[in-house]
């Protein structure tokens, strides 16, 4: 399972299939970071690196700047760790500042004056490292292609990332973007998990009337594995929603049917952890993994106790039988 090539793997060949994310790394709120962030930031990756995971996620947004200047002050604490780590962030959302009583709209940026500045202070928040990739994260309806290729061209050869890649996009948008640049595009980033299973779901119930169209871009996936485009599954735990001990109050208000789906799914997922020996959550992950097109998940824990139990996915692979009675679990009836 864990050698199984990756599309990365063109470009980075000692990319790990796990991705440590980082959007809960400090407070989202106005405070500054605390050496306790750091310590804590400090034993995830380390954690990370000796379990074999070496892809690192961040963003500019990402509690307002202070996940990467938190991982910039792990480098300048040790200076080597940089060197075990591929470094992707991303540019493209502004966040409405949080000190002011002034109202600012929340807006998609992707103009070269925003890309150029927020790349910029991502790097020196990352203490001058460069990034090895770079995410344009949401589509921002307002691009002008041209000079935000032309900004692109001029931060890639400055040498402040190496390749690009995009978020939340589709197969149209990636094509689109790609012709405008030689700058090869490696990635896409998407809400994928046994939750959001729209990727797997659209397909199954195409040409027929229950097909919901949940919102997962049609034949992107089928698009990226042709381009050799690696993708990565945001959320892929769906917030620890089949492994924690309980369904997490802000999921309550989901329909009954739904919740009867999720419990059913929780206690085979117990079931199923006893026989593969590995922790609930390594089995939500696993599901993810089986699937064929080689996803990358980015794990958005913050404990690095709880990363250990889900690295234990790779070391499994469900059977078929599993894999599909976990499938009818969570949709809450057998595949048409
Ligand atoms: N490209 C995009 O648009 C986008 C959007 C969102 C996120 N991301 C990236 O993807 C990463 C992961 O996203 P995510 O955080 O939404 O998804 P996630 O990995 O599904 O969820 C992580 C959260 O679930 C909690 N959790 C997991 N298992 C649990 C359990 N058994 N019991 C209790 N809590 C549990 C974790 O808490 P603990 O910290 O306690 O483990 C953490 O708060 C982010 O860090 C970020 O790097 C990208």
């Amino acid at each position: 399972m864990t050698n199984k090539t990756l599309a990365i793997h063109q470009y980075f060949p000692d990319a790990s299939r796990l991705i440590l994310g980082t959007m809960n790394l400090g407070a989202w709120d106005e405070s500054p970071i605390t050496t306790e962030d750091i310590n804590q930031a400090f034993d995830l990756v380390t954690e990370a690196i000796d379990l074999g995971i070496n892809v690192i996620d961040l963003a500019d947004i990402y509690t307002y700047g202070k996940s990467e200047k938190i991982i910039g002050e792990l480098f300048k604490r040790e200076r080597s760790l940089r060197h075990h780590l591929i470094l992707q962030s991303k540019v493209g959302i502004k966040l409405p500042p949080i000190n002011t009583s002034t109202k600012i709209t929340k807006q998609y940026d992707l103009s070269a004056d925003w890309i150029c500045e927020s790349v910029n202070n991502s790097i020196k928040r990352l203490h001058n490292q460069n990034l090895d990739i770079l995410f344009l994260h949401r589509p921002d309806p307002l691009l002008e292609l041209e000079p935000m290729m032309q900004a692109l061209s001029t931060l890639h050869e400055q040498g402040k990332f190496e390749y690009l890649a995009v978020s939340n996009m589709h197969a149209g948008q990636i094509a689109w973007l790609q012709s405008a640049t030689s700058i090869p595009i490696i990635a896409n980033q998407l809400e994928m998990s046994l939750e959001k299973a729209g990727f797997v779901e659209d397909g199954i119930t195409t040409n027929m009337s229950e097909n919901k169209q949940y919102g997962f871009p049609r034949g992107t996936l089928e698009f990226s594995q042709q381009a050799g485009i690696q993708l990565q599954a945001w959320g892929a735990l769906s917030q620890g929603l089949f492994g924690r001990d309980e369904v997490a109050t802000d999921k309550l208000a989901y329909s009954e049917e739904k919740l009867r789906a999720i419990n059913t799914t929780r206690e085979l997922i117990q079931t199923l952890s006893k026989e593969y020996e590995v922790e609930n959550n390594a089995i939500v992950l696993a599901w993810l993994l089986r699937h064929p097109s080689g996803i990358q998940p980015v794990l958005g824990t913050s404990k690095s106790s709880r990363l250990k139990a889900l690295s234990q996915a790779t070391n499994i692979q469900l059977s078929k039988e599993h894999w599909y009675a976990i499938f009818e679990a969570s949709r809450g009836q057998e595949v048409p």
